[in-house]
């Protein structure tokens, strides 16, 4: 890998600022080297002299910059994710679903907003067949995974995962509802994918998830954390204006900070959860 071109103190201070305004992502000083590499690599991409071209074409000419916005924030976010990452978190989601049901729910709609290259997407597609394996009469789920990266949601598309035991994924799980795709990978069996449905969505976008049906059950963990601090409150409201009366937001500790949406009540059972009151 070649070398990026180094930003001068003044330089990347100036960037940092200008792309966390930009994609609303938090740009810590460690991050530095990938700033650099980035701004260099777009730069040459795009036929720019440098640093200073790229600069001004992305600031003032809006029809370079529209492209050119989405494609920055999709490199700088941070994808890592897992099956079932945080396991007594799920368990927590499985239970405030099966009482869903039990309050006589019969259609169920999760969201997986900032899902990555799926996982998450999938593990509650996993959690909500299992409450369907459960019950006498058929259940009705649909699971949404949304976010900016359009290559991250292509992988997620396709649900083919290298050894997905390594990635959080239990044995049962693997055999129930995964088929061998070979070398050691494994592809999402087509009756669990056709549940699960991938799209294109910002979080920080005014109005676009209102096309979504209203939520079950909203799981946003590891993704705000990433994000300024004000956009972080933009998205959480956003995304508590998507759930059902008596549906469940789920974010990571910490994400928030002492704040919390309003009209939404904190789960005792999870550190960063809330739910719709019922009738409101
Ligand atoms: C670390 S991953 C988290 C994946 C998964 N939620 C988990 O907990 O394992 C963060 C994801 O949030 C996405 N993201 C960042 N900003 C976003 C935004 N404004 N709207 C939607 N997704 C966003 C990133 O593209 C990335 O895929």
């Amino acid at each position: 890998m070649g070398t990026a071109p180094r930003l001068s103190e003044r330089q990347f201070r100036s960037w940092r600022a200008l792309l966390e305004r930009g994609t609303g992502l938090r740009l810590p000083e460690a991050r530095r080297p990938q700033v650099e590499t980035l701004v260099a690599e777009r730069a040459a991409a795009t036929g720019c002299a440098g640093f200073a071209e790229y600069l001004h074409r992305l600031v003032h000419r809006p029809s370079f910059g529209r492209r050119e916005w989405q494609l920055l924030a999709a490199r700088l976010a941070v994808r890592e994710t897992r099956f079932f990452r945080h396991p007594a978190v799920f368990a927590a989601m499985g239970r405030h679903l099966a009482e869903r049901l039990r309050a006589g729910e019969q259609r169920l709609s999760l969201w997986s907003a900032g899902t990555a290259s799926g996982e998450e997407a999938y593990s509650l597609a996993i959690l909500a067949a299992r409450l369907a394996a459960g019950r006498p009469e058929p259940l009705e789920f649909l699971v949404v995974g949304t976010d900016i990266d359009g290559e991250a949601l292509a992988r997620a598309a396709a649900g083919v995962y290298r050894e997905p035991l390594r990635r959080g994924l239990e044995a049962a799980d693997l055999a129930a509802f995964f088929e061998p795709a070979g070398a050691g990978a494994w592809r999402v069996r087509e009756s669990l994918r056709r549940r699960v449905r991938f799209l294109r969505h910002d979080l920080l976008e005014e109005a676009s998830g209102a096309l979504l049906p209203a939520m079950d059950l909203i799981s946003c963990q590891n993704v705000l954390v990433h994000l300024t601090p004000w956009r972080r409150r933009v998205a959480a409201r956003r995304l508590a204006e998507r759930l059902k009366p008596g549906g469940l937001l789920v974010f990571s500790p910490g994400d928030l900070g002492g704040w919390r949406p309003e009209g939404l009540e904190r789960m005792a059972d999870l550190p960063a959860a809330f739910r719709r009151p019922m009738g409101q």
